[in-house]
């Protein structure tokens, strides 16, 4: 897909899975290769599913397809190397040492796999990337503890940051709260997915229990006008990723879409595509949909390109040399 209208604007994420950014094709022929049916999840060159729950069973086996170091290494290779060729310089991917682990690869080579495809998109075309490592929600606190801990062990340079994604409905963020302050002793920047199925309140629990300087979607902020104020007065960072919202149902259309309004109550916001193929989506598309459908000016989209490059887990160099 091309999106020409914002091909010359410099662009940047900080909120992409590594899985979710496998294309279907990619996926059809790693099942080939290890000899799995996956009829119900992969049908004419498409991912199905019909719902977030669906969305989250079809995601993790599309992670269960990548099986050695090597095809995660091309699997990162790709999706950067795609990405800077649509203008961007900077990359943060969501990883989860679970997906590793659940196909017995082993959390140390999943991540050294992620790290090498980093290193050869960086070589051939100069992108940036880093490495935020995850809990997923619905495998449980303990899981999401041990990822945590896997992070804080600080063995690679490139893990910068933890995160927790998965099934907000599950669980109340209390129970997965020692997972952040195991993070945040280690010294790991902090995001956390809420406030994408779940509404304000799981906003403002991300808030009292992990005081992340990010938080992955929580645009249904939007309907508790104190939380947004609060928001916009701790300058907390929202990874917006319409596309994704849109397609699962989140709002019905780009018009309903509550990314202008936050950004204009002051709130920080940056756009990122969270699982491109599985949402028919790309960055180039998320930003082209804000230029043409939601009314933001160039300018405007400029101004959260630098919001995600103020935002990222990442050290003053490359920071400075981006921004
Ligand atoms: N939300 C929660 N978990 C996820 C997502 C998402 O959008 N994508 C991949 N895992
Ligand atoms: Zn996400």
């Amino acid at each position: 897909m091309e999106f020409p209208l914002t091909r010359h604007l410099l662009k940047a994420e900080i909120h992409c899975h590594i899985e979710g950014a496998a294309p279907p094709a990619l996926a059809a022929r790693q099942a080939e290769k290890y000899g799995v049916d996956t009829s119900d999840i992969l049908r004419e060159g498409a991912y199905v599913w019909s719902d977030f729950s669906e969305f989250l069973v079809c995601y993790d086996r599309v992670a269960s397809l990548f099986r050695t170091d090597e095809d995660y290494a091309l699997l990162t290779e790709s999706y950067l190397t795609e990405l800077a060729g649509e203008n961007t310089i900077y990359s943060e991917i969501i990883v989860s040492p679970d997906h590793g682990d659940r196909i017995g690869l082993g959390a140390d080579a999943y991540i050294a796999g992620i790290s090498e495809g980093i290193r050869r998109a960086r070589e051939k075309t100069g992108i940036e990337a880093r490495i935020i490592v995850t809990g997923e929600r619905h495998f449980g606190p303990e899981s999401v503890i041990a990822a945590a801990k896997y992070a804080a062990r600080g063995k690679n340079p490139l893990v910068t940051g933890f995160n927790m994604a998965g099934e907000e409905r599950m669980g109340r963020v209390s129970d997965y709260a020692p997972a952040f302050d195991i993070a945040r002793e280690a010294g790991l920047g902090l995001t956390i997915h809420a406030g994408e199925v779940c509404g304000p309140f799981s906003v403002a629990d991300a808030l009292d229990l992990v005081r992340p300087a990010r938080i992955g979607h929580g645009v249904r902020a939007v309907e508790d006008p104190e939380l947004v104020a609060r928001l916009r007065d701790l300058g907390t960072v929202l990874e917006v990723c319409p596309g994704s919202n849109i397609a699962l149902g989140v709002y019905p259309d780009f018009g309903s879409h509550p990314l202008r309004r936050l950004k204009q109550a002051g709130v920080r916001v940056c756009l990122n595509s969270d699982d491109p193929p599985f949402f028919h989506t790309s960055l180039a598309r998320e930003y082209q949909i804000a230029l043409e459908t939601m009314g933001l000016s160039e300018q405007e989209i400029d101004g959260m390109t630098r919001t995600a490059l103020e935002a990222a887990f990442v050290d003053e160099e490359p920071r400075g040399r981006l921004l």
